[in-house]
């Protein structure tokens, strides 16, 4: 395991433990970008111990906030995901995606997230969001990147299982995006996904953060 220390754009100096640390650290670096402006202050002495009421309480109050930063996106899914099924009860942290709180929301066409048998695959136009946001030492939150992976056609490519992955920034502008813009920058995102090939690709969200698909 390697620990690495990164600063982001507010000064918070974070360090994380890492178990997958091959791609890192430029990936994790632009990662960890967030955006310029706090979009909510917390009255919580302990903001880095959030429970998973106080994480969902955070998430709900800044939600109009980070809709309406992702709504001016190109990106039709960025602009309309938080409108999508939501699939975990409380944000949680992510550690592969940043160390930021997320949230997984899964469009109609995907509506098998997390029901996947081994072996099945997404239909095509499927849509997998995950949003991101950071609290900080002194009680900021701030929007973080947006994850996201699209079920193209098949023989889109082979080695992603036809996934197209986007990593929309805070400021609307793409980081990445499979066989489009800076495509190198979500090559890591295709491998390290790659381990769960039976299941198409997908880890879903972890077991106690679990809400009944419906
Ligand atoms: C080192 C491993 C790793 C990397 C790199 C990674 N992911 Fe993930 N991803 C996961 C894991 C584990 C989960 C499920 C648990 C979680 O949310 O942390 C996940 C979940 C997701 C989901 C929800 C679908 C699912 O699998 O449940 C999306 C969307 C996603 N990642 C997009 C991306 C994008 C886009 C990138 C690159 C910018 C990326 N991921 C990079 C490991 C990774």
């Amino acid at each position: 395991m390697t620990s690495f220390t990164l600063r982001t754009k507010n000064s918070l100096i974070a360090t994380y433990l890492c178990l997958f640390c091959a791609f890192l650290p430029g990936a994790v670096q632009a990662q960890a970008d967030t955006g310029d402006k706090p979009i909510g202050h917390i009255e919580l002495s302990d903001p880095a111990n959030l429970t998973k009421q106080q994480a969902e309480k955070i998430y709900q109050t800044v939600l109009p906030d980070i809709r309406a930063i992702f709504a001016q996106s190109d990106i039709g899914a960025a602009a309309k995901y938080t409108s999508w099924q939501r699939y975990n009860k409380a944000p949680y942290i992510s550690a592969t995606h940043g160390a930021r709180y997320v949230n997984n929301y899964a469009n109609m066409i995907a509506h098998d997230y997390g029901s996947l048998k081994k072996g099945e695959t997404y239909p095509e136009g499927s849509i997998l969001a995950k949003g991101s946001f950071s609290v900080t030492s002194d009680r900021h939150v701030y929007p973080g990147a947006l994850f996201l992976m699209e079920k193209m056609n098949s023989g889109f490519n082979g080695k992603s299982g036809d996934w197209r992955y986007t990593m929309v920034l805070p400021d609307g502008s793409i980081f990445g995006m499979t066989k489009g813009e800076n495509a190198e920058n979500v090559e890591f995102c295709i491998a390290c996904h790659a381990a769960k090939k039976s299941l198409d690709h997908i880890f879903f969200v972890p077991d106690d953060y679990r809400v009944d698909a419906k």
